[in-house]
């Protein structure tokens, strides 16, 4: 198979297997402890079913969108996904530049291996910057100036993060000796990346091991094997809201939403949209799936703010799916982060396009015109 004939994302995510070591492949594969939460977001999709109007007179089928103040094509974000420059040089402004191509937004993380000053060059669309509070309240100040002065348009605060997940898959591949750089401790690990050639040739052009330019501690930008430690610090907390809110006084979004609860605290917060995520479950393992999650937030909030979700979308008809429970729009993580993988920005513009392609035709099938019309009549939910 090549990049050409991949018709959907799980093809896409065959290529980025093949191309990459399995450290990095599972790192993006992978989810916390027996992956439970993340099995049931993509499984979700499938309870539920399509109630289609047939023979309604066709006609062209509308679907952008905006959120937050931000017009999407279609309603489209690519999620943060932190180290997108281990899947392929140039990982996170390749990928950017992809989603402005195809008129969607791309929210950078605080854990990108790029300068957002260049991502954001890099692109003629929209750019998200998502928070973390590595290196503490100061450091994260600076990224929210500087997000700011290259022209980011929102801000993504995510508060699901108080600690790492366990991501077992990461453990069994060494991804711990593997960052300590002790030969010794790497030995055991290194066949992997001698299988992959192509991958280790383009990793070492790129400089090796990277740090993360967007996290400036008093000493430089923080280092590869700090991220652990560094999460555990900083956990957000919501009275950080309050001078979160002052420091950026543009559209702010909160993601890690799981509950109608915390969906409240997120309005009070002075949110201007919330993403109901469980981050691909990647943390709490056991929580449910975020598209079960999402009618009781938009029910509790959905008349105030943009109800956004992320989880387990692969094809476009979970976007329908998830647009007819009440989300405004849908982010999608890995279903780019394999296109990455397999073949960067090509393979980004490759996942965007087969979702979009998807969305529209399942539109069309269902009979449905515009993205005001979609509601539950659409879809049995069982
Ligand atoms: C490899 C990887 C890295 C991620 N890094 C981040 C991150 O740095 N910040 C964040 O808020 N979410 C991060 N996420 C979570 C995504 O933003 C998103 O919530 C999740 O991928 C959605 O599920 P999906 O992959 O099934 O689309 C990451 C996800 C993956 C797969």
């Amino acid at each position: 198979m090549t990049l050409k004939s991949a018709l959907n994302i799980e093809d896409l995510r065959r290529l980025a297997k093949r191309r990459m070591p399995r450290v990095v492949f599972d790192y993006i594969d992978g989810g916390a402890d027996a992956e439970y939460t993340m099995r049931e977001n993509t499984r979700a999709f499938e309870r539920i079913t399509f109630r289609p109007r047939c023979a309604v007179p066709p006609t062209r089928c509308e679907v952008s969108t905006t959120v937050a103040g931000t017009p999407l094509s279609f309603p489209l974000v690519l999620a943060p996904v932190g180290s997108s420059r281990l899947f392929h040089p140039d990982g996170e402004p390749a990928a950017a530049r992809a989603a402005g191509e195809a008129g969607i937004a791309y929210t950078l993380s605080t854990l990108s291996g790029s300068r957002l000053e260049d991502v954001r060059a890099a692109s003629k669309g929209p750019c998200w910057y998502q928070l973390y509070l590595c290196g503490g309240h100061d450091v994260a100040r600076a990224a929210i100036a500087r997000a700011k002065a290259a022209g980011f348009s929102a801000l993504v605060v995510t508060i699901d993060t108080p600690v790492a997940g366990l991501r077992e898959r990461d453990f069994r591949n060494g991804h711990k000796g593997l960052l300590t750089r002790r030969p010794l401790e790497m030995l055991p690990h290194v066949g992997q990346f001698l299988a992959r050639p192509r991958w280790l040739a383009s990793f070492l052009k790129d400089g090796g091991l990277m740090s993360f330019p967007n996290i400036v501690l008093p000493d430089g930008p923080m280092g590869y094997a700090d991220v652990g430690a560094a999460l555990e610090q900083s956990a957000v907390c919501w009275d950080d809201l309050r001078w979160i809110r002052e420091a950026w006084n543009g559209p702010l979004i909160i993601k890690g939403v799981h509950t109608k609860e915390d969906a409240v605290r997120a309005v009070d917060a002075g949110a201007d949209a919330l993403v109901v995520s469980n981050h691909g479950g990647r943390q709490l393992d056991g929580v449910p799936a975020t598209l079960d999650m999402l009618p009781e937030v938009v029910d509790t909030v959905g008349s105030r703010i943009d109800v956004l979700m992320d989880g387990g979308i692969r094809r476009g008809s979970d976007i329908v799916k998830a647009l007819c429970l009440g989300a405004k729009a849908v982010l999608a993580g890995r279903a780019y982060a394999y296109g990455l993988g397999a073949a960067g920005g090509e393979g980004v513009a490759h996942a965007i396009g087969i979702l979009k392609a998807d969305f529209v035709r399942t539109m069309k099938l269902l009979g449905c015109p515009t993205l005001a019309e979609l509601d539950g009549s659409f879809i049995d939910a069982a």
